[in-house]
């Protein structure tokens, strides 16, 4: 198992993707340590996992927007599990509001939870991972963190800025034996999606842009996260990898009189 005996903190885990991952992850031996806001949710995943046969996984109750209660929520892991190896900062949220009417309320609660609050828990980890010797810290962005998705504005801002930190801290915390990667998702059809799916068409136009042909899935990103946290990614660190089906690498557009798209790429005729 990749991750036997690790202790792996995963905000979000209550639902979507940092669920999955929970799962992932304990399927490779780890420790589980769900942070989510919601406590329900929780107690469905501890439920879950030790019906699945791993035991001890521990909760934290509470919002990551909060610095202090993230760094005693982190000091309590370590005094109960006896350290932490792994975090995994999952939780996070998505507005869909153009430029002119998207509110200072809901910019704030985005940059707050997506940025703010993946930092305090970045930095509750580090303090603790430098005690003991190192770790590893996946932080999920976006695809938006590395283009500029439309009617997403503090959503595409808060990604990049997510990029942006990782790359700094996996300057910062290199010495400390500790790796930093970011993890840019296309579309992922999770709770934070589901509503896409309401209009039927929504799948295959997507695929008709996604060279792999489909939205992606949370085992997806959870197999990709797998990589970042654990060994087999030892020289890696201040990356942003993509999880998108490809979708980034291409852009296309109708010509006429010829193939149906021009490919910026050298193929094009
Ligand atoms: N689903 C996608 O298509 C997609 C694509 C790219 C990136 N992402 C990113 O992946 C991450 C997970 O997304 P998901 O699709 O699993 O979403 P989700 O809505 O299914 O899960 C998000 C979880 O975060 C928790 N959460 C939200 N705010 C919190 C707070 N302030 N404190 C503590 N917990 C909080 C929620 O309770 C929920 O359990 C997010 O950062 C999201 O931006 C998702």
């Amino acid at each position: 198992m990749l991750l036997e005996g690790r202790v792996a903190v995963i905000t979000g885990a209550g639902s979507g993707i940092g669920r999955e991952i929970a799962r992932t992850f304990a399927r490779e031996g780890a420790r589980i340590v769900g942070v989510d806001r919601s406590a329900d949710a929780l107690a469905d995943l501890v439920a879950e996992l030790a019906r699945n046969g791993s035991e001890g996984a521990l909760v934290r109750v509470g919002d990551v927007r909060d610095a202090a209660s993230v760094d005693a929520a982190a000091e309590s892991v370590v005094t109960e599990a006896g350290r932490i190896d792994i975090l995994v900062n999952c939780a996070g949220i998505r507005e869909i509001k153009n430029v002119y009417d998207i509110t200072p309320e809901e910019w704030r609660a985005v940059m707050d939870i997506n940025v703010n609050g993946l930092f305090y828990w970045c930095q509750a980890a580090a303090r603790r991972m430098r005690e003991s010797g190192g770790g590893t810290i996946v932080n999920l962005a976006s695809v938006g963190g590395l283009i500029g998705l439309s009617n997403r504005p503090a959503y595409s801002a808060s990604k990049h800025a997510v990029v942006g930190l990782t790359k700094s801290l996996s300057r910062d915390l290199a010495p400390a034996g500790i790796r930093v990667n970011a993890l840019c998702p296309g579309v992922i059809r999770t709770a934070m999606t589901e509503a896409y799916w309401a209009d039927e068409r929504f799948e295959n136009e997507l695929a008709s842009v996604v060279p792999l042909g489909r939205s992606g899935t949370a085992d997806d990103v959870a197999q990709a996260a797998l990589y970042l946290a654990g060994p087999q990614s030892a020289y890696v660190t201040g990356i942003a990898l993509t999880v998108d089906g490809g979708w980034l690498a291409e852009k296309s557009f109708a010509v006429p009189g010829g193939s149906s798209t021009f490919s910026t790429s050298n193929d094009a005729s």
